[in-house]
């Protein structure tokens, strides 16, 4: 173990540079976007029903892409209602592009976006102080509970916030994917904060579970191709290996032999597979969809 392998997550900046690659690299938002074309649409219908306003809020919207489609689902479903999303992103300039790509978008007049440069916790705070009865309609958590500090608490409390019909959406990595079994192995050597970043849509169900909260589930199949992390000096695969390890620039931090286990293990057929050359690392998400 060193003490110089820092958490990406704390590094905006970094974990900026890291995201555009990954998006680059990952099946992920085109998988995200089928699931929001395919199946959200009849969940935002049953959310909205009867209603005249509609109120959302995104937690760790990114660079906006995810929004943005889900949104434009909304304004299909529910042509008439007014939109209200709250926008909850702690990094300058993700929330910055995320602003950029909002005010290219045509035809949101519908919908009026509040933005929040802030994390979840500090969202939660802030709406407890500024208005704790209010309620909205859908919420949603992509890719972001990793970065809480206490996810199930983050779950309980916006999920009290919702209307009768209202949704809550949390996309995590699934508990069977190679991303999932590598953090199994490394997760303690990886781990460089008080986050919990080994976190899976598994941990997530278990509590549901226990809980007695009912949930529907979708798999979204996912692959990152991380053959460039195999070609040393590849600066593109030293972004990705960042990616893979939640760590700040991991190639050059780790000791050599964390590093050298870490890119055997990634070979292994339970993370990857071969296909033309590339290898591709499965992080099959999955989604879960609660109510009130
Ligand atoms: C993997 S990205 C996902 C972005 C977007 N939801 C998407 O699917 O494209 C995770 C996002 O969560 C944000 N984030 C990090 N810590 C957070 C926190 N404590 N609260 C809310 N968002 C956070 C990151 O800055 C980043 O934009």
């Amino acid at each position: 173990m060193t003490s110089s392998m820092k958490c990406l997550a704390l590094d905006y900046e970094r974990y900026h540079k890291t995201f555009r690659v990954y998006l680059e690299m990952s099946t992920e938002h085109q998988t995200v976007h089928r699931f929001i074309r395919e199946s959200l649409p009849d969940i935002l219908a049953r959310a909205g029903k009867g209603k005249s306003t509609f109120d959302v809020i995104s937690l760790g919207s990114g660079t906006g892409e995810v929004d943005l489609e889900i949104l434009s689902q909304l304004i299909k479903v529910l042509p008439d209602v007014k939109v209200g999303c709250d926008m909850v992103e702690p990094s300058e300039p993700m929330l910055e592009k995320c602003k950029d790509v909002v005010s290219r978008t045509p035809k949101l007049e519908n919908a009026n976006f509040t933005w929040n440069q802030m994390t979840a916790s500090e969202f939660e705070k802030h709406w407890r102080d500024r208005q704790p009865e209010k309620k909205v309609d859908f919420i949603h958590m992509i890719q972001m509970l990793y970065y809480v500090v206490d996810p199930v608490g983050t779950i309980s409390f916006f999920r009290s916030l919702l209307n009768e019909n209202g949704k809550l959406l949390v996309i995590l990595i699934s508990g069977e994917c190679g991303w999932s079994k590598l953090w199994s192995i490394y997760g303690n050597e990886f781990t460089r904060s008080d986050l919990d970043q080994s976190l899976t849509a598994a941990n997530i169900k278990r509590y549901l579970t226990a809980e007695g909260i009912n949930f529907e589930t979708f798999t979204l199949p996912t692959k990152l191709d991380i053959t460039d992390c195999f070609i040393p000096g590849n600066k593109k695969g030293e972004l990705l290996l960042d990616v893979v390890t939640e760590l700040v620039d991991f190639s050059h931090t780790a000791p050599p032999e964390l590093k050298a286990s870490v890119l055997d293990y990634l070979r292994r057929p339970d993370c990857t597979t071969e296909v033309n050359g590339r290898v591709l690392f499965n992080t099959t998400l999955e989604a879960l969809v609660l109510s009130q």
